[in-house]
Order: structure tokens, then C-alpha cells, then sequence
């Protein structure tokens, strides 16, 4: 974390203060995909999941400039479904990884006003995971100040898929006709069914790809990519990006 007045990153000093952004310009919700922290240790001759452990300092950095800047919603995509197809040994490191880090954060964020949550599927996704993150979700459930979604075990195709099966187990149970069903029905069957649609949708390392990511709920968010491996990124780089989202118009399909 910065304690320093300014960041300079070999460029012209940036202040370490936020953009001042009316909240109608600022994104309500962030979906960040932290990618490169593999790239980041191959370069500097270290094992990826160095990378990954310098991605976690590059993520409270985020949630600080989310609270900084009033970003209510940010959700990370830490690990998924098709990260399993990764070697064991790395699938190891990033599930008792994402456990760790949520039992020795979780106090730290509780006390900065962070609600955590959690989107995934449960199928295959170890219990250890699934008690720290139930654990997390339970300490801060009342908080109000700002909502970190980790999604672990998480794809989007899972969630329509898993939504649509909630959906026809209603209907053969004679809950509901198929007729009523709209967009709303289905947005309302998603695992987190009360966080608004992501307006910015920021990923990292240079690959200019929606990666299975919320795909539903950033049906109209603005892409911005950036090419800062995700160590490296911070609460500056976030602010940037916030910014060139403020400049951009969205007319939801309108002239
Ligand atoms: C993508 O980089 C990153 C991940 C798959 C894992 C992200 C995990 C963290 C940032 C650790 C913190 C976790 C939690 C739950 C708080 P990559 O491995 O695909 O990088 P590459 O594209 O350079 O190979």
C-alpha cells in the first residue's frame, strides 16, 4: 500500500488522491479479471505463483481505490471453471491460496466496511474454500460501505447454465410457466441476484478477451483493457481507468 504523497513509476509524478467524479460518472460496479500475474514471474525468473501472491497485494490496492473513489461493487475473477485445467500443483496453490488469503484478510476488510461475497459454483470447488468464504460472507454481511464479490469456481456459461436448471426444476415443480419467464426471471435465478449490472468491466495484461466473466450482467458495460500486468497494477491505474470510463457514453441500444 502507498504511503507515499505521490507514485511515479519512472513517468511525471501522479497524485495519490482520486479523480473527482460526480457519482452518476462513477461505474457502480467493477468486474476486474486479474490477469498476467503468471506473465509477471516468468519474466522476472520466478515461479507463477509469485505472481499470484503479488496479485493479491494488486487487489486490496483495488478494493482501497474502490473505497476511495466510492466504487460500491467490485467483483474479481480469482479462480475459474476453466482454471482447473491447469496444472495440479497450480490449481492447488490458487484454491489454498484464495482460502488464506480470505481467513487473514477477512478481519481487515470487515473493519473497512467491506462486504464479502462469493459467486461460484460449489460443485468440485474444495470445502475449505467453501467454509472460509461462507465464514467471510457471514462476518461481513452487514456491511454497507462497499460489496467484494470473489468469484472462485466461477464461470458465466455455469451461472445461465445453473440458472436455467433452477428455472425448469420450477416449472416441472408447477411453480412457474414458462410463458412468464423474461429477462428479470432470469437475472433473478444468477448466484448473486441483487448486485446491479457491472458498468465497467477492467481486465489487465493487454488480452483483450471477456474470458466467460459475468457475461449476463456486462451486457452493456464498458471494456477497458489495460496492459499493466496484474501485480503491478494499483489504486492509480485503477483511477485512470475510472476516468477514461467517464468520458465514455452509453446509450443502452439508444440513438
Ligand atoms: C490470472 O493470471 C490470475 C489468476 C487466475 C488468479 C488470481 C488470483 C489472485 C490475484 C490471488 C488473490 C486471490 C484471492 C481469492 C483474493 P494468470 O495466471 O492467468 O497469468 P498469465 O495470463 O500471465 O499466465
Amino acid at each position: 500500500m502507498h504511503d507515499l504523497a505521490t507514485k511515479t513509476d519512472g513517468g511525471p509524478p501522479k497524485p495519490l488522491r482520486p479523480p473527482e467524479l460526480s457519482p452518476e460518472q462513477l461505474p457502480q460496479h467493477v468486474g476486474l479479471v486479474m490477469d498476467g500475474n503468471g506473465r509477471w514471474a516468468q519474466q522476472r525468473g520466478m515461479p507463477r505463483t509469485e505472481g499470484h501472491r503479488r496479485g493479491e497485494a494488486a487487489l486490496f490496492e483495488v478494493v482501497e481505490g474502490c473505497l476511495e473513489v466510492g466504487i460500491p461493487y467490485l467483483s474479481a475473477f480469482a479462480f475459474s471453471t476453466e482454471n482447473w485445467r491447469r496444472t495440479p500443483d497450480e490449481v492447488r496453490f490458487l484454491l489454498g491460496y484464495s482460502r488464506n488469503v480470505l481467513r487473514r484478510r477477512r478481519d481487515e476488510l470487515h473493519a473497512r466496511g467491506v462486504r464479502i461475497r462469493w459467486a461460484g459454483r460449489r460443485t468440485r470447488l474444495w470445502r475449505s474454500v467453501l467454509r472460509e468464504l461462507d465464514a467471510a460472507a457471514e462476518l461481513t454481511a452487514h456491511n454497507t460501505r462497499m460489496t467484494l464479490t470473489l468469484c472462485v469456481n466461477y464461470g458465466a456459461r455455469a451461472e445461465l447454465a445453473d440458472a436455467m436448471a433452477t428455472l425448469a426444476q420450477r416449472v416441472v415443480a408447477g411453480e412457474l410457466d414458462p410463458k412468464a419467464i423474461t429477462e428479470d426471471t432470469i437475472a433473478a435465478a444468477l448466484y448473486q441476484p441483487d448486485v446491479p449490472d457491472v458498468d465497467l468491466f477492467l481486465r489487465t495484461s493487454g488480452e483483450q478477451r471477456l474470458s466467460n466473466f459475468l457475461l449476463w450482467q456486462s451486457a452493456y458495460a464498458e471494456l477497458v483493457f489495460v496492459d499493466t500486468l496484474f501485480p503491478d497494477f494499483d489504486r492509480v491505474a485503477l483511477w485512470d481507468a475510472v476516468v477514461k470510463y467517464a468520458t465514455r457514453r452509453r446509450r443502452y441500444g439508444a440513438a
